[in-house]
């Protein structure tokens, strides 16, 4: 069979590697790639993720039996549709359903019918309407862009002058793009990831994991699009916790969707602050999130093709689950410099065969130049520990992502860290 993997991140890479492992052996495709895929998939570097044509021209001309979307940007622009209407299977959600997504007012709105907890919330429409409810709302209060924005759309604001400063990055820079604002209460606990792959009526959970979003240790410094992560995460190790979670928020918003008339078929991955009152949504994903399923994905037992072939099928998926190792992972980000302002391309990657004789590098923003392997994005390379416990793979990622380098290189130190110190002394 062949499979194509539609994205050039590390996300993307990990998928490609997953896929190979299954026992329908897939042939794996990637559009566009990037310099690590290649040494594991044939990539297609001109075919743009989101250039849906482009991409069903690909497919069918080289007669792909099962297509799978990485990026947000295709799904929402209808991607899957794209592709199933050229009769090429994919798995993800379509256009109406990644509108979860796409669309963080459709999101709001849908959790409120189906009774999913999350944070309370008003739309703001303009900026007279906004500063207005400033002026009555409480601080620390959380400012949104409708719409996608990478991860980067979101502003805390700890008091109204901070707030009012943020309405003018969205309504009059129009940094984000959006003609709408989300402003919602402030949750506080440890924040949670937890995916599940969904065939428009069963809910199969995968690993659960964090991610670390800020650039600087201890969760300092602006938003990234992730700078590490670990699965599986303290406490949540067994199945009937993650069934819990699962049961109240997963489930309703996949009844919610098929009783719509949208179903929902993918990953539906909510990001979850695990509040005292139980766990809230801070926002759902339509798609693997990066660089969770670098940490998750190397730990899957289960074929992750016959696990996407159920998906695309109305119910498809029951009775099956998704089986992982008991062995920990934590995943390091290196980021190139500047990120994630900006980023620098071009500095050359040295130390990628010592790292990966220790640990799995995925690759993000990697490019090959001359034989050698530079930097060519703001997240260049996930490096991946596995180890009986949180300490022994944190030591394996750190290992190994100390013997790579490249000029400006940013890394975070303390990935997993609160995960080794919470089983150190429970
Ligand atoms: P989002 O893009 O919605 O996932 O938000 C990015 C990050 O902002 C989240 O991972 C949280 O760390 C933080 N955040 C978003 N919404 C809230 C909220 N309501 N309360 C506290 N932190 C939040
Ligand atoms: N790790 C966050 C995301 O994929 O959106």
């Amino acid at each position: 069979m062949k499979a194509l993997v539609v994205g050039s991140g590390g996300r993307e890479h990990a998928i490609v590697r997953a896929l190979r492992r299954s026992a329908a052996a897939p042939e794996v495709l990637c559009a566009p790639g990037n310099a690590g895929i290649a040494a594991d998939a044939e990539c297609f570097p001109d075919v743009a993720a989101d250039d849906v044509d482009a991409i069903v021209a690909l497919a069918t001309g080289h007669g792909v039996d099962l297509a799978v979307i990485g990026p947000e940007a295709a799904l929402v622009v209808g991607a899957v549709d794209a592709l199933e209407a050229a009769g090429i299977p994919a798995f993800g959600p379509s256009r109406a359903a990644a509108e979860l997504e796409g669309s963080k007012a459709f999101a709001k709105e849908l959790m409120a019918a189906a009774d999913v907890p999350t944070a309370s919330h008003v739309l703001l429409r303009s900026q007279e309407e906004a500063i207005a409810a400033l002026a009555t709302t409480a601080y620390p209060t959380v400012l949104k862009a409708d719409g996608l924005a990478a991860g980067k759309g979101v502003i805390l604001c700890a008091d109204e002058t901070e707030a009012r400063d943020a309405l003018d990055v969205y309504f009059t820079e129009r940094r984000f793009g959006a003609t709408a604002v989300v402003m919602e209460e402030f949750l506080e606990g440890e924040e949670l990831s937890l995916l599940a792959v969904c065939d428009g009526e069963n809910v199969v959970p995968l690993s659960p994991a964090q991610d670390y979003k800020r650039i600087f240790d201890g969760d300092e410094g602006p938003n990234t699009g992730g700078m590490g992560s670990y699965s599986p995460v303290p406490g949540l190790a067994g199945a009937a916790e993650v069934e819990e979670i699962v049961e109240r928020i997963h489930r309703p918003v996949v009844a919610a969707m098929a009783e719509r008339g949208t179903p929902f078929h993918g990953v539906l991955y909510a990001g979850l602050m695990m509040c005292v009152d139980g766990p809230k949504v801070i926002e759902f994903n339509v798609r693997f999130g990066d660089p969770e399923t670098q940490a998750v994905l190397p730990r899957l037992r289960s074929d992750l093709v016959d696990l996407f072939r159920a998906a695309r099928e109305p119910g498809g998926l029951a009775g099956m689950s998704a089986e992982f190792d008991d062995d920990w992972a934590v995943t390091v980000v290196l980021a190139s410099a500047g990120y994630p302002e900006s980023s620098s391309k071009g500095d050359v990657i040295r130390g990628l065969a010592e790292a990966a004789a220790i640990a799995e590098v995925t690759h993000a923003g990697t490019a090959a130049r001359d034989g050698e392997i530079v930097t060519a994005g703001g997240r260049v390379l996930n490096v991946t520990g596995l180890g009986p416990d949180p300490a022994a793979a944190r030591d394996r990622a750190y290992d190994a992502a100390g013997r790579i380098s490249f000029d400006g290189m940013q890394v975070r130190s303390d990935i997993a860290a609160r995960a080794v110190a919470r089983l150190a002394s429970p």
